[in-house]
């Protein structure tokens, strides 16, 4: 099957009530572990690449490696998404080189630490609608920042990350404002904040409710019931994977994740695409420690980068199965992005998802 974009897949999870992880994928290992969990639990699957993968990958590597997925997949329906495009020109760079789907990011500048207004973020995601939605690439935006609400800290392990204290107001999505926003920007999915952050170190202790603050997804899920919500910074951090990375030498301090029933409570309140990607690399990063350890004297790479494979396989196929988009895979309906091109125009989406008639015309 070709590659799909975002909104059908998440529309027939909304219909059968699961989720489906968007994992992040540099390089060819990646993208073969999550095909072969994906045929392994015959789930649909969202493959996706942050600016700093795209850079590291060059686009036109990541492109074929995704037209080898699909052609020796031809089962499974992928989705090729842009994770936290920083600018309405990474998201239209990432359309071009063939991503079925897109993030724009406008929570913050296009610095990608700097927390912006709300009216920057409703104009550039608007912005990116008007484009994508002619090509049937459909769009995730983001209200809220990332970052701790045990520390108020935004996040700055990867790339893209708030710097510096965030307010309260910043760290947790305004439910009113998460209406407003999806009325006036079309998009089709909504990456909301609540406590969750990027990377491996996101809580102290096992969350509970005061720094994972779940409620407020249930909160945002009423208001827009037909908004299908992201979580971000949803990896759980197992403690087995940081335990073998220590055991063969590495130095991965005490921590704690996303507990996955917190996940699976906000998948029965409106949360459709959960985003994973420390936990692969965890389980990368563990396997090929110890494959060093294990035989100091081996130096051919498939020796230990078969082991990761297939430790990231591990992990995506539990993921795949926790979430319930395992078993999907054929179920899920083939929509050309040329029919959701002509769909998006024709408002079968809502009319806010219409492109503007009139180019850069603002819809209030
Ligand atoms: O956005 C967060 C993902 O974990 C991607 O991280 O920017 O280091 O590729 P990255
Ligand atoms: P983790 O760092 O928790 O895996 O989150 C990944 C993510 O949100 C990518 O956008
Ligand atoms: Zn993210």
């Amino acid at each position: 099957m070709p590659l799909i974009a975002l909104r059908p897949l998440l529309d027939y999870a909304a219909a059968n009530n699961f989720g489906v992880a968007a994992l992040n994928v540099n390089n060819m290992e990646q993208i073969q572990a999550i095909m072969e969990a994906a045929r392994a639990t015959q789930s649909p699957a969202i493959i996706q690449a942050s600016r700093g993968a795209r850079k590291y990958t060059n686009d036109l590597f990541l492109r074929n490696l995704m037209q080898a997925a699909v052609e020796l997949y031809p089962e499974i329906p992928v989705v090729m998404h842009q994770d936290h495009g920083n600018s309405p020109e990474t998201c239209i760079s990432a359309i071009r080189m063939g991503f079925t789907s897109v993030m724009m990011d406008g929570s913050l500048e296009d610095d990608g630490k700097t927390p912006s207004s709300y009216e920057y973020n409703v104009a550039v995601t608007r912005e990116v609608v008007n484009v994508a939605h002619r090509f049937g690439v459909s769009v995730e935006g983001e209200l809220g920042v990332l970052g701790s609400l045990e520390h108020g800290m935004g996040e700055k392990e990867d790339g893209h990350g708030a710097e510096g204290k965030l307010t309260l107001d910043q760290l947790l999505t305004d439910p009113d404002q998460a209406v407003d926003f999806v009325n006036r920007t079309g998009i089709d999915a909504l990456a909301v904040a609540m406590g969750t952050s990027h990377g491996a170190y996101k809580f102290s202790r096992k969350p509970s409710g005061d720094v994972l603050a779940m409620s407020r997804i249930e909160e945002i899920h009423k208001k827009i019931p037909n908004c299908h919500l992201v979580m971000h910074g949803s990896s759980s951090v197992p403690k087995e994977l940081c335990d073998i990375i220590n055991a063969n030498g590495g130095r991965i301090k005490e921590t704690y994740g996303v507990p996955v029933e917190e996940i699976q409570r906000g998948i029965r309140a409106g949360v459709r695409k959960i985003n994973v990607d420390t936990d692969n690399r965890l389980a990368i990063t563990g396997a090929i420690r110890k494959a060093f350890f294990a035989k100091p004297e081996e130096f051919d790479p498939r020796y230990y980068l078969t082991p990761a494979r297939a430790a990231m396989q591990a992990i995506c196929e539990e993921r795949m199965k926790q979430f319930g988009q395992a078993g999907h895979a054929k179920k899920v309906p083939h929509v050309t992005l040329e029919q959701m091109a002509r769909d998006y125009t024709a408002g079968k989406f809502g009319e806010n998802a219409r492109p503007d008639t009139v180019v850069g015309a603002q819809k209030k």
